[in-house]
């Protein structure tokens, strides 16, 4: 370590009367890995906003290399080398330029690169695809890239800037195990080549394997920083939590009549067929690496793919659904992942995006109306302790995670025969995640529940039964009681080697 190459000093930022910076001291050196733990809501995203020059801090002060660093734009802490991806990755990026035009984006701006043929900006740009690892096409559409790809073109444009300061912000919570490996390689080069690194996250995975100190943050204050070997997780979960969180406790429950049914079941050709009995009150996780099945699986329930072979009931009928429509009407439901996508409607206010799916039933013919919807949307918002100002406010006001507890809440709230959910806890906190495990068991009852999660830790807080996937089929099955999470790990890998 070379000293430090950021020091922020009581910095302080508010939106209106929520004070969500309170005086933030801190130092990031040089050629480390500094972890930023905190809740939902603590203000994580918001610090990085102000040192990337999204937002100005209402007090305090920034140095870059001993120099005051207050960046009016983006554009300005990039040329300064603060480099930035973002929790909504779409910040960092022009979707609907293609790959090569991203990557060049900063120079065509400056003029140092003419908009010359796209061959020869292909050829500008493919050095700068290559450090960092990247393969995509340069001629596609970055809006066509998978996230993982479209992280690293944030990356690879950022990198013509000699970064001091690399921030990322939760960036793995969409990604697959071999794309996270390959984020986590370029990370290990830049911290070799002394690059100060901020890195945000809620997976406990990602912080051992990659921090050098932790610095916990809570309310808008650091609660706690942690350097000496080995290093405290635990302590830093207790300074962002303010208090000991104790060990999941659940009773498995055995479920009541079958739901779904599936016999012979193959997911894809050449797949071992499997049986899969999905009962009422029952809540299984499946488990297992990514690419495994989980999300074919999750399709094929949906009516957005077909199986190869098999046969599907649900309540005792043949279910063969054909659409996301007719998947619906048969009392299926799908949380999907990468909400961002999917799930959200970002012009709208929290409290429509919980209704979202139900919003005929607060129609009153054409006109919605309002007062029932927002009734609903605040009893969503306490009961899964959704941390806002108002169920009015926009959507983008509210915390990553707590944009999650939206789009998973407003199905828990509606009766349905299956739900599925597919990675429910994506950039959540481990008390929200809690919460929601909490929530999901509660409304259990008259629906059968699959959880899909590729973290097993994340299986056996909230499951009855767990099953492994590997190579599109069921390798495992475990009851959920007094479990050993890494021979099931293990089991996932070596039926997946
Ligand atoms: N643009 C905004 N306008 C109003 N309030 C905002 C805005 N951005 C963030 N907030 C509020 O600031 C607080 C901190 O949000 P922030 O996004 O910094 O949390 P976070 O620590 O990154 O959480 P998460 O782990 O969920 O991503 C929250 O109460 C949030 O609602
Ligand atoms: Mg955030």
């Amino acid at each position: 370590m070379t000293g430090a190459a950021i020091r922020i000093e009581g910095l302080t930022k508010a939106f209106g009367p929520n004070r969500v910076l309170r005086g933030i001291d801190l130092d990031l050196p040089a050629g480390a890995v500094t972890v930023l733990m905190g809740a939902n809501g603590a203000g994580k995203s918001t610090l990085v906003k102000v040192l990337c020059g999204v937002h100005r801090a209402d007090g305090g002060r920034v140095l870059l290399e001993g120099r005051p660093f207050a960046p009016a734009s983006p554009a300005e802490a990039l040329r300064a080398g603060v480099v930035t991806v973002h929790q909504a990755i779409d910040e960092g990026v022009v979707p609907d330029l293609d790959v090569a035009s991203n990557l060049l984006l900063d120079r065509i701006a400056d003029g140092s690169v003419g908009v010359a043929s796209a061959r020869r900006l292909r050829a500008a740009a493919r050095p700068l695809a290559e450090a960092v690892g990247l393969a995509a096409d340069l001629g596609a559409p970055v809006r066509d890239l998978p996230l993982a790809d479209r992280q690293l073109v944030a990356i690879a444009r950022a990198m013509a800037h000699r970064p001091r300061l690399l921030i990322l912000d939760e960036p793995t919570s969409s990604l697959s195990e071999a794309e996270a490996r390959r984020l986590f390689g370029l990370i290990d080069r830049l911290r070799a080549q002394g690059v100060a690194l901020l890195y945000i996250s809620h997976r406990m995975g990602d912080i051992r394997r990659l921090a050098d100190r932790v610095v916990a943050m809570r309310d808008g204050v650091i609660a706690g920083l942690f350097e000496e070997r080995p290093l405290d997780t635990a302590g830093a979960l207790r300074a962002m939590l303010g208090r000991d969180l104790g060990e999941a406790e659940l009773e498995p429950a055995a479920g009541g009549r079958p739901v779904l049914e599936a016999r012979g079941l193959v997911l894809r050709p050449g797949a071992r067929p499997f049986d899969l009995v999905a009962r009422e009150g029952e809540v299984i996780a499946v488990t297992g690496l990514v690419g495994a099945g989980k999300g074919t699986l999750a399709g094929v329930l949906f009516g957005t793919e077909r199986p190869a072979g098999g046969d599907l009931r649900l309540d005792g009928a043949p279910f063969a659904p054909a659409s996301p429509a007719e998947a619906v009407g048969r009392g299926v439901f799908l949380v999907p992942r990468d909400r961002r996508r999917n799930a959200l409607v970002p012009d709208w206010d929290i409290g429509r995006n919980l209704t979202l799916p139900f919003l005929h039933r607060h129609a009153a013919g054409p006109f919605l109306r309002p007062r029932s919807e927002t009734a609903l949307g605040r009893r969503m918002v306490e009961e899964m302790g959704v941390v806002c100002q108002g169920v009015r406010d926009g959507i983008g006001t509210l915390s990553g995670g707590n944009q999650q507890k939206v789009v998973v809440g407003r199905w828990l709230a509606e009766p349905c025969r299956l739900l599925v959910l597919d990675e429910p806890f994506q950039g959540v906190d481990i008390r929200a995640r809690r919460d929601i495990g909490a929530r999901l068991r509660e409304t259990a009852a008259a629906r059968a529940t699959l959880v899909l999660v590729s973290e097993v830790d994340e299986a056996a807080e909230i499951a009855d039964r767990i099953l492994v996937m590997a190579g599109h089929t069921i390798v495992a099955e475990h009851v959920n009681r007094a479990l050993d999470l890494g021979a099931v790990m293990r089991e996932a890998a070596e039926a997946a080697a």
